[in-house]
């Protein structure tokens, strides 16, 4: 049932064939890999976050199960700009052929606009998102904000990766915030296209036995099943008052049900990271899900997105 009916959708001036996509991080592509991962099924691949020069990332564990859940803390780890550009981005636009959504982070201004710059001359970069839950190196280091927590600071960031790139832009937000809609707001005042809300929570966990956090970084970020009611809160409160941005929900889905949970609330896109770690055939039963809903309520998806009722 519903497998003939059509997701694509068009927006940013890109064609999607479907609305779920894969969250940065969460699975790199990989020829063998293909074989059990439906990387061609995906509306679009969101791309490990790149900085502009190689990092190590954070000390080893970098991840833990947590109930509901599971604990991040991998630093962003990559090799770079240069690398991603000659080595990453012409292998997986060729073998997918699906958009690929560029993650870029720096740890000034600068060097996000640095970066953006660099890859507004790849065409096989659809968009960038822009994930601003890097710390905020431009104030005083003993102030360990985040960009995303300072909507001055979110607005400089996006204002000059928009004068850096013709490209769509979308922010990745942090829910880690006091009010989501003023950083959101911001970003699209500054320029933002689009909207991803949002990243993982901070969290931590302790093995009781050696007395010692089970992150090597002490500290890490909480994604799976767990958030996705503080982050569908989150995006309700962003599409209710920012209106007219494209968003992409991100945050514990585990099926369709909460696919479509999140497209009545206002998300455009819907992109799926904790789960592909336990189901590698998320991505084919979500968007299957999703077309037998469509069915079943005789609605298209446009009319689906933001349909929450309320007297
Ligand atoms: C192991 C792991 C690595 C991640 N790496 C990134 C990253 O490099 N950049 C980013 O913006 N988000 C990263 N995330 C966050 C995910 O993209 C996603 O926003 C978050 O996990 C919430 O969605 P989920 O509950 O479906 O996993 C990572 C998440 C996990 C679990």
């Amino acid at each position: 049932m519903g497998r003939d009916l059509n997701l694509g959708l068009e927006c940013w001036g890109i064609g999607f064939q479907n609305p779920v996509i894969i969250a940065s991080g969460c699975i790199e592509y990989d020829e063998s890999l293909s074989e059990v991962f439906p990387f061609r099924e995906c509306g679009a691949l969101v791309t490990k976050t790149i900085t502009l020069d190689r990092r190590d990332g954070n000390p080893m564990p970098r991840t833990t199960e947590v109930d509901c859940g599971m604990l991040n803390s991998i630093g962003l780890q990559n090799e770079g700009i240069y690398h991603y550009v000659k080595k990453i981005l012409p292998r997986i636009s060729n073998e997918l052929q699906i958009p690929i959504i560029t993650s870029i982070a720096g740890f000034s201004i600068e060097e996000y606009a640095s970066i953006a710059s660099h890859l507004d001359r790849e065409k096989a970069v659809a968009a960038i998102e822009i994930n601003i839950s890097c710390p905020n190196l431009e104030k005083s280091k003993d102030e360990s904000l985040l960009f995303a927590q300072d909507p001055y600071m979110s607005y400089g960031v996006v204002k000059a990766v928009r004068e850096s790139t013709t490209k769509p832009v979308i922010v990745k937000l942090s829910p880690d915030v006091t009010d989501i809609v003023a950083i959101a707001q911001a970003v699209v005042d500054a320029g933002a296209d689009g909207l991803t809300v949002a990243n993982t929570y901070p969290a931590m966990a302790v093995d009781i036995e050696t007395r010692r956090p089970k992150l090597g970084n002490i500290t890490g970020g909480m994604s799976g099943p767990a958030i996705r009611p503080l982050t569908l809160k989150k995006l309700w409160d962003v599409y209710s008052n920012v209106r007219d941005v494209p968003i992409i929900a991100s945050g514990g889905i585990m099926d369709a049900s909460h696919a479509v949970e999140y497209i009545i609330a206002g998300a455009t896109f819907i992109s799926l990271g904790t789960v592909n770690f336990i189901n590698p055939g998320a991505v084919l039963e979500v968007i299957s899900g999703i077309k037998d809903y469509l069915l079943r309520h005789k609605m298209s998806y446009k009319e689906l997105i933001g349909s929450l009722k309320i007297d």
